[in-house]
């Protein structure tokens, strides 16, 4: 067991992110309760990647989710770049929402089927009043281009006009353009054909590297049951590390630590970290 508490993380200052001791309840029915997150702990630094791996129904997407405060964790800390996100109110929160970004499984279905690609990539700017609308432009068009999408077709097409692989580039496009600090990837590649896993997580390594981000990228574990569905454990091949912990928390499997091993020779011997399902908590 990876062990409860929060002695192990590293000082809160060194974080771009801290999450301490975090529960999620959801309501069911008129009084039952469904303790979706209870007790997770973790931190990541600037310009690490934080591996969350776990079975279906863990609470990855929760914890995700709990992390942007959409909805916000029954209880527990989330420090952001020195700001503890549950004690904002609303309008303070709102303005944090440019540095945090979330991309998630279905990438089709994530994106407006009534616009055009270009001006959902735009949309943001726009939102937040960035720029001129010429320079907009030219941004969204470099943008577009940098994650491997024709921006002279992006202005024409919809998203149903792209396959699944190139809706993901754009939703990485629309994640990107308002220059995030960290960005949180839940089951990227899941949905996605085997052939394309590869190019898409390849993708979300350059833009790391090249736009300086942090991530938290969520993943099914490969192997088992899981096998059997193609991409639940796909991590990015970089740095996989971070730390996490919580009473329903144990340490990374062996077959997960050998991979973590083979994948960056340099991560820590306790990444990516694993959420494990209630069932077997
Ligand atoms: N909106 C919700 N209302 C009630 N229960 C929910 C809700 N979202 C998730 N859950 C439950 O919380 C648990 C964790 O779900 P989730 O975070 O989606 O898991 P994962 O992403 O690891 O598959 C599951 O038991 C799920 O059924
Ligand atoms: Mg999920």
């Amino acid at each position: 067991m990876a062990g409860t508490g929060t002695a192990h993380l590293r000082p809160e200052g060194e974080a771009l992110l801290r999450v301490d001791d975090l529960v999620v309840e959801y309501r069911s029915g008129r009084k039952g309760k469904v303790h979706a997150v209870s007790g997770v702990s973790l931190d990541v630094l600037p310009g690490e990647t934080l591996g969350l791996v776990g079975e279906s129904g863990c609470g990855k997407s929760t914890t995700g989710k709990a992390i942007v405060q959409m909805p916000r964790p029954t209880s527990g800390r989330v420090v952001f770049d020195g700001t503890d996100l549950t004690s904002l109110d609303a309008e303070a929160l709102r303005r944090t929402r440019p540095q945090l970004q979330m991309i998630f499984q279905d990438p089709i279905s994530s994106l407006n089927p009534r616009r055009r690609v270009a001006d959902i990539v735009a949309e943001p700017l726009t939102i937040w009043n960035r720029g001129a609308a010429e320079d907009r432009k030219k941004v969204v068009a470099d943008l577009l281009d940098s994650v491997g999408i024709d921006p002279e077709l992006a202005a024409e097409k919809r998203p149903h006009e792209f396959s699944g692989g190139q809706c993901q580039r754009i939703c990485i496009a629309r994640a990107l353009i308002l220059d995030p600090k960290l960005i949180i990837c839940d089951e990227p590649v899941s949905s996605l054909d085997v052939s394309v896993q590869a190019q898409i997580l390849n993708l979300l390594e350059d833009m790391k590297a090249r736009y300086g981000i942090t991530l938290v990228f969520i993943a099914r574990p490969r192997g088992g049951e899981e096998r059997e569905r193609p991409g639940g454990g796909h991590v990015p091949r970089q740095a996989v590390r971070g730390r996490l912990t919580g009473p329903d928390l144990r340490p990374a499997g062996p077959s997960v630590h050998g991979r973590a091993a083979r994948l960056h020779p340099r991560a820590r011997p306790d990444g990516p970290l694993r959420l494990q399902h209630p069932a077997q908590r």
